[in-house]
């Protein structure tokens, strides 16, 4: 097992009496996630795709993702939401962030409008060979709609109708959705998102592992950290639920917001992962944990001040990664100019783990609690129990909150407003109602 949950830093703020009754309710919660009797449970094939996925399809992105490698520079992925959030987290945790290497570089389109983000990528790629991976589960989201649209374009002027369609690979539902269609009629390589997982809960499906193999991260090697997470937090008392037992303890005492502190540049990401996963997964019917995320020590010198003595509504849950993958020694300095060397001889790992540990102390006393998620190092294995950790944390801390951890109501409201100012067939009514409440 390579993460563990310290709640040293909660446990005086919660009464025995609330862990006893939620410790109790998470028997429930993890009856109904696995006999599939709880809300959403159409969506909770994630549960055991660790080891149930198709392993055809597995074996068909390794080779897709070799030939990516082959024939581009750069992979374009297209997607949003759970559609690209988990990729870019994994691929961020292993790459160098400033090595250009000869290797396919992966970078990100359609999760955002953007005409600015869209020409600089345009100027970016010009001249160099491509491969885009379209993913969308329903097939229709609207910001990686339009970022096809104009790449397809791009490509087919760049290498003529029939090359472009060898360098496109779609991933989508196996029947519904334009994107299924359109992948069809054109003749690219498809990729299937199960019918039973969720966009948020699908980085361990085609969704994140063609892109993942394509940023060399062992994809084997992931699936096999997922799989451990699987047997490890199936057991009734496990780490995954001790983090949703606290963080629901935490809520019931008004803590409301809840800020993933990471110590590492290469975490940011997964934060936003996180942020969606529990976002998406509780912000409903008027309840749910606000999921934020800070950078440390970076954002203690922007955000720090808040957490320190801002409201008191708010608790951290700290990644602290146990064993860094370099080291870097501060040496000693005759002159000692800077009054840096009390630190001579100590690695930046060292002082970067005072750094977290006199943190935690100093909001603990400020009254901001700290749960930390121990991290043995980030390995792809590790990485692939972490995912399954918080997914797992995250069906039940819905189940525990009350609310269908698995849908997403809400998400469809903007859409609508959107598709009825511009004019969407369909939308006529919506866009005079509008339009005669418009203030812009
Ligand atoms: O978790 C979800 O279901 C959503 O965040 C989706 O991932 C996101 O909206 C993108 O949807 P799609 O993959 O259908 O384009």
């Amino acid at each position: 097992m390579s993460i563990t949950v310290n709640t040293k830093y909660v446990e005086d703020f919660i009464s025995k009496m609330q862990l006893a009754s939620l410790k109790k309710k998470v028997k429930e919660c993890h009856d109904m996630l696995h006999n599939k009797t709880g809300e959403g449970a159409e969506f909770t094939g994630w549960v055991d795709l660790p080891v149930q996925y198709d392993k055809e399809e597995f074996e068909k992105i390794k080779i897709a993702a070799e030939k990516i490698k082959r024939q581009a520079d750069i992979l374009i992925v297209i997607g949003i939401g759970g559609s690209y959030l988990g990729a870019r987290a994994v691929i961020d945790m292993f790459k160098n962030p400033f090595r250009r290497t000869n290797k396919t570089e992966v970078i990100f389109l359609g999760n955002q409008i953007s005409s600015e983000y869209m020409t600089s990528l345009l100027y970016h790629i010009v001249d160099k060979d491509i491969a885009v991976n379209v993913i969308s589960k329903s097939g229709t989201t609207t910001e990686p709609a339009i970022a096809f649209r104009i790449l397809k374009d791009f490509m087919e002027r760049k290498y003529g109708k029939e090359y472009a369609k060898t360098r496109i690979y779609a991933t989508t539902d196996k029947e519904k959705g334009a994107l299924r269609k359109l992948a069809e009629t054109e003749g690219y390589e498809t990729f299937t998102i199960p019918d039973d997982v969720g966009g948020r809960f699908s980085v361990l499906t085609a969704v994140g592992l063609l892109p993942i193999a394509v940023a060399d991260v062992d994809i084997d090697e992931l699936m096999e950290g997922a799989a451990l997470a699987r047997e490890l937090y199936n057991q009734p008392d496990n780490e995954a639920y001790k983090y949703a037992i606290y963080r629901n303890a935490l809520y019931k005492i008004g803590k409301k917001t809840e800020i993933m502190v990471n110590y590492e540049p290469h975490m940011h990401y997964f934060t936003e992962w996180w942020k969606q996963l529990f976002g998406e997964s509780e912000g409903k019917d008027h309840k749910g944990i606000f999921p934020a995320g800070v950078d440390f020590t970076t954002d203690l010198h922007s955000m720090g001040q808040y957490i320190q003595e801002g409201r008191r509504d708010l608790f951290e849950t700290v990644l602290h990664i146990k064993n860094s993958r370099a080291e870097f020694i501060i040496k000693e300095d005759k002159e000692n100019l800077d009054g840096l060397n009390f630190l001579a001889g100590k690695s930046m790992n060292e002082i970067n783990e005072k750094a977290m540990q006199g943190t935690v102390i100093a909001h603990y006393d400020g009254n901001a609690p700290s749960l930390i998620v121990d991290i043995d190092e980030i390995t792809p294995k590790n990485v692939g129990e972490l995912i399954y950790f918080f997914e797992k944390a995250c069906g039940i801390s819905g189940y525990l909150l009350g609310v269908n951890p698995f849908n997403q109501p809400g998400v469809e409201e903007y859409k609508k407003n959107m598709f009825a100012l511009l004019g969407k067939p369909g939308y006529e009514e919506k866009k005079k109602e509008l339009e005669a409440r418009m203030k812009f």
